[in-house]
């Protein structure tokens, strides 16, 4: 079956769970427009998560999603809150999402978690994940090892269940060439930053539209959790630490508050300013509706140029 059919959507794009930044009114618009919107549970409290929930069903009958991050420091009251709050998607990220699966399915929630290799697609479609995400290397925010051109092929092979590609689509070429890979449907982040439903702070947006398409540069690998993210003064601090074999608590102290610094007060220069590689393709700043359009027409263009 297809992935828009099983989702219940017009266009199998899923807007990427970002932590403190994809709450109602982006998943929402996203939603509406007719790709699968997601409310990121990362930096939220439980309570702030269900009045998302609440404010995502005001905006939109459409269906959406909640990111469940395992990280979740009260992971087991959040496991059990989307079940309450009656939400009818969940893509999971951060960690082993298999505990909760029994729990989720019984109560008729369709689990699409993020994968990183084929073992763990296979495992996830044994438990009876609805679709599942591979992410490649290409995309912002923490990533894994393995990239998309050589691994996302291998993990349509492995599974019978939708694969959704996320990493490195910023164009609607790239959702061909997922497509052609074997992908169901994409996922796309980085490119949801220049929403004007996107709260991040407007420097964020500015820096992201005048970066050049090598500027990102990944931190943290050394200690086992890379993060691709675009270079300014902090990641340079922080690679010179890894650099000079600094300890993780000394990398954390720099690194720690980071993420709000650059997305609510909009501090391009200390802050972290998560990205993927598509640099080259956030050009401006546009309504959600629009940049499902545009991805969906330029889609449409380069599968008839193919056929010609
Ligand atoms: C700023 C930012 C924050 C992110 N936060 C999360 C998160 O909280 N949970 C998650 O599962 N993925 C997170 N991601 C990954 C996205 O959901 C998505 O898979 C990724 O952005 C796709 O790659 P792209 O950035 O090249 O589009 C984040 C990505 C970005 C750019």
């Amino acid at each position: 079956m297809k992935l828009t059919s099983l989702l219940n959507i017009d266009y199998p794009i899923i807007q990427g769970g970002m932590a403190h930044i994809s709450r109602a009114d982006l998943a929402g618009a996203v939603s509406q427009a007719g790709g699968l919107g997601v409310l990121a549970s990362g930096g939220l409290s439980l309570e702030e998560i269900r009045e998302n929930i609440r404010r995502i069903k005001e905006i939109t009958q459409k269906p959406f999603a909640v990111n469940v991050v395992l990280l979740h420091p009260q992971i087991r009251d959040l496991a059990q809150l989307v079940i309450d709050e009656g939400v009818e998607y969940i893509t999971c990220g951060g960690g082993n999402p298999l505990p909760y699966f029994d729990s989720w399915i019984k109560a008729g929630i369709k689990v699409l978690p993020l994968i990183g290799n084929v073992k763990m697609a296979k495992k996830v479609q044994a438990a009876g994940a609805l679709a599942c995400i591979f992410e490649g290397a290409e995309a912002g925010g923490h990533i894994g090892s393995l990239n998309t051109m050589a691994e996302l092929p291998a993990i349509c092979d492995a599974v019978d269940i939708p694969v959704i590609s996320a990493g490195g689509i910023y164009t609607g070429r790239q959702i061909l060439a997922a497509e052609i890979l074997g992908a169901q449907g994409v996922q796309v982040g980085s490119k949801f930053l220049l929403a004007e439903e996107c709260p991040v702070h407007i420097n964020y947006k500015n820096y992201l539209i005048n970066a050049l398409d090598s500027d990102t540069v990944v931190t943290g690998a050394s200690f086992g959790h890379p993060v691709r993210v675009v270079k300014n003064r902090l990641t340079d601090q922080l690679q010179k630490l890894e650099a000079e074999g600094a300890s993780q608590e000394e990398f954390n102290a720099m690194a720690r508050g980071a993420g709000g610094l650059a997305c609510d007060q909009g501090d391009t220069e200390w802050g972290s300013v998560m990205a993927g590689q598509g640099l080259a393709y956030l050009e401006k700043i546009q309504p959600a509706r629009e940049i499902i359009q545009d991805l969906m027409n330029q889609y449409k263009e380069a599968k008839a140029s193919l056929l010609k």
